[in-house]
């Protein structure tokens, strides 16, 4: 098992230091910043439906429906295309709308998760084009999609998803920004500068990762907390929900994600001197918006624990605890955005004696309705 781990002391840890090579096998023979080119074959396909859509669902479930998340962001962004994440069982129960010209997008790391399966199979039957953004190579969900792209990260043994979710982005933010250079809604010159932003991803995760004796030290200190708060704008939104769901998955500590604005309408409520408020407040179009929330949040007493770019130390100077990473354009700043959420509860859960690699209750795929 030891070897199996790589010389890491959990399969989590070991997964989350493998991103560097798993998003760079993603990208790879796909991305050709130079050339300016995407390929994908299992998406060039249905690439006129795409283009054409009137909507696109994403259908996933935990970890990858935050990706999906992130991708609506994205592809509104840069494909104008209105876009719809539905958790696949809320989807399925309900009788949904499909129409003409609606594209499903299903995001699975196992790519057997009951709920998802049957999601497709219901947005199928109605007409739907379905396309499965899957790690598991000829697994249910790949199978019952008429395309898609596989994720290529490689099998992952941990519980809380980490290597796939960075992976599912890769492949999701490669669609987008396929479709709106198809388009046009994405100049020629953004699209550069975004696909070069896509390749650079690997080395800022490895450099992401070099902070890792710093959250480390993060962890010991906020360990005994009971409960947590997340919060991100646009982009980082998703981030501090993924990052809330990672610490109650594998610590166990109540950890509640959300809109950074919309905290004054409940959560500000909890704030008090022993509360930790996680913020990933990276620079992106709201970073004025995010360093104000955090004063309001000091104001109150709260712990201020931020994820921060380089170099900026207005932000850090709000922050009882600053984790750097380095600066990406705020589409592409979630896959960097999420390391230290992981790492944090990574050495969280370990520092509380738990076995992060199957927390209790927890399943790695969820086969049951
Ligand atoms: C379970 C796992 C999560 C995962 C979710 C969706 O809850 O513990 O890590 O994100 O299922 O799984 P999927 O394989 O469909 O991505």
């Amino acid at each position: 098992a030891a070897i199996e781990k790589g010389g890491y002391d959990h399969f989590m840890l070991k997964e989350i230091f493998e991103q560097p090579n798993t998003i760079f096998d993603c990208l790879r023979g796909r991305l050709d910043a130079t050339g300016g080119t995407i390929t994908m074959s299992g998406i060039q396909k249905y690439a006129d439906q795409l283009t054409t859509a009137n909507r696109i669902i994403m259908i996933a479930c935990g970890t990858s429906w935050h990706a999906g998340l992130v991708a609506e962001y994205i592809f509104e962004e840069v494909t104008r295309i209105p876009v719809e994440v539905e958790y696949a069982s809320e989807f399925r129960y309900r009788n949904p709308i499909i129409n003409k010209g609606d594209v499903i997008i299903a995001i699975s790391q196992s790519g057997e998760t009951a709920d998802t399966l049957v999601a497709i199979e219901t947005a199928k039957e109605k007409g739907a084009i379905i396309l499965g953004v899957v790690n598991v190579v000829g697994s249910s969900i790949a199978r019952a999609s008429h395309g898609g792209a596989y994720t290529h990260a490689g099998p992952e043994i941990g519980v809380a998803s980490t290597k796939a979710f960075t992976a599912q982005l890769a492949v999701l933010t490669m669609i987008a920004l396929k479709i709106g250079y198809i388009k046009g809604t994405l100049t020629e010159k953004r699209y550069m500068h975004l696909l070069n932003e896509l390749n650079d991803v690997p080395e800022k995760v490895a450099t992401a990762l070099m902070q890792k004796d710093k959250i480390r030290e993060i962890a010991s200190k906020y360990k005994n907390a009971s409960d947590s708060l997340y919060l991100g704008r646009g982009y980082n939104f998703p981030v501090a929900l993924e990052g809330a769901l990672k610490l109650k998955e594998i610590s166990y500590i109540h950890a509640e994600g959300y809109p950074a604005a919309e905290m004054k309408h409940g959560p500000i409520a909890l704030v008090d001197e022993k509360l930790p408020v996680f913020f990933v407040a990276t620079k992106d179009s709201f970073h004025e918006k995010v360093l104000s929330n955090m004063q309001e949040i000091k104001a109150r007493k709260g712990k201020v624990i931020a994820v921060v770019s380089e170099g900026d130390d207005a932000a850090s100077a709000l922050a009882d605890d600053t984790i750097t990473v380095p600066y990406a354009d705020e589409l592409i700043a979630p896959m960097i955005n999420v390391i230290p959420m992981q790492l944090l509860a990574y050495y969280i859960g370990v520092s509380k004696g738990y076995d992060v690699d199957k927390p209790r209750n927890l399943a790695k795929s969820v086969t049951v309705e």
